[in-house]
């Protein structure tokens, strides 16, 4: 046990040393060899030692993910890495104006975000995108955002991203004008963001009919739908037949098939026509008893957001099942984030939205091959 400690140690050692020694001097190719092959059998040594000694454990694993793969070249797993968006964490702390009668939780706390410091998170290099990256990665596309609060919430995120703090304002005022819809222009971006007030997937499914009828189709579309008809329909498999319509519609809109593990594109299709890159905005994690209403506390139960929740999944509507839609999982933000990011136990801190926000730039960059 003795001895393999040691050579444990010995590994680590070889290991972080050796490719920086090859960085630092001028290697022949032999011995650039030959410093590999030391360091694969060093490595393969190391894995035996694994269920000796776990901080070397993770210590391989973490190498092995990123260099042997390939021959010391770092292999970027875009499928991976995709998986790995929603690797947040938060931190909430009471803010500097904490007044405990003031029970106004988005008042009363800060609260910051960022990416696990998990080795595989972290090797994906994730960022938040300053508002000149996001003018570049977003420059001359229409971006449609289409569903109920939470989109509008998120709509204003985007908004407060790439905008002054004045034309926030402005638009912020015209967002919350009860259930109405919101476009506007930004010039100096040659950005198009439409905001479609659609509680109910049937009302996608009709947003997404009329891009069909006009041959016209965002670069960038976000929707999402739940709450609405969970609190006034109540019946999850209604809501899941809508759903089911919604990805059948949305699926005939585009020029090649979701992928389906697979990147084959479907039989006639027309692979030259860009398709949108689409997300779906999931619903909230709510907290009951925090809900504001009577009807809301008893028709938006636990058991009924499950309920709903598994109608997601069965619809295939999300690419992880098959589907057309990338998830955007507010759900796992909001419910990470927690109890102190909530005023109402449904309508989350905008730190959430925009968290979420990073997030589906990372999914684009990904999506289309692009590193800042
Ligand atoms: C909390 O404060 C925000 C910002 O002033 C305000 O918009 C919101 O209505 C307040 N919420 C409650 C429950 O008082
Ligand atoms: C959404 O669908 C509902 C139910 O079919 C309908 O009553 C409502 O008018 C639609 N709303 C919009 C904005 O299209
Ligand atoms: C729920 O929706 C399904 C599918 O639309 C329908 O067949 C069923 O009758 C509805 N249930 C109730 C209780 O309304």
């Amino acid at each position: 046990m003795f001895g393999a400690v040691q050579l444990g140690l010995f590994a680590a050692c070889v290991v972080l040393f050796v490719p920086m020694g090859m960085a630092g001097w001028h290697l022949s190719r032999n011995k650039v060899l030959f410093f590999s092959g030391a360091l694969f059998i060093t490595l393969a040594v190391g894995v035996h030692l694994t269920p000796y000694f776990p901080s070397v454990s993770d210590f391989i694993t973490s190498v092995k993910s990123s260099s042997v793969v390939d021959d010391v070249v770092v292999v970027e797993d875009r499928d991976s890495c995709v998986s790995l968006l929603h690797e947040i964490a938060w931190e909430v702390r009471p803010s500097k104006v904490f007044d405990p009668f003031l029970n106004n939780n988005s008042l009363n706390y800060d609260k910051l975000w960022s990416w696990s410091r998990m080795n595989s998170v972290e090797s994906c290099e994730f960022q938040r995108l300053k508002r000149n990256d996001v003018l570049d990665l977003l420059y001359g596309s229409w971006v449609m955002v289409a569903g109920d609060s939470q989109a509008r919430i998120f709509t204003l995120s985007l908004l407060s991203l790439v905008l002054d703090s004045e034309r926030v304002e402005s638009a912020r005022s015209f967002l919350f004008q009860r259930h109405s819809d919101y476009h506007i222009v930004v010039d100096e971006m040659g950005l198009k963001l439409d905001f479609i007030w659609a509680p109910y997937p049937n009302n996608l499914t009709n947003v997404v009919m009329e891009f069909k009828q006009k041959h016209l189709y965002p670069d960038v579309l976000v929707m999402g739908s739940g709450l609405w008809h969970m609190l006034h329909v109540i019946n999850a498999s209604d809501y899941g037949v809508l759903l089911r319509l919604l990805r059948n519609s949305v699926t005939s809109m585009l020029p090649v098939s979701p992928k389906s593990g697979n990147n084959e594109p479907a039989i006639g299709s027309v692979p030259s026509v860009r398709s949108p890159h689409l997300f779906w905005l999931g619903m909230p994690t709510l907290i009951n008893s925090m809900l504001n209403t009577q009807k809301k506390r008893e028709r938006m139960s636990d058991a009924m957001q499950g309920e709903y929740a598994r109608e997601v999944h069965k619809s295939s509507i999300l690419r992880e099942f098959g589907g057309p839609f990338q998830l955007l999982d507010i759900g796992s933000l909001s419910l990470n984030c927690g109890i102190k990011c909530t005023d109402d136990g449904m309508h989350y801190d905008e730190a959430v939205y925009e968290a979420e926000l990073h997030v589906m730039f990372n999914a684009l960059l990904i999506e289309s091959h692009q590193k800042l």
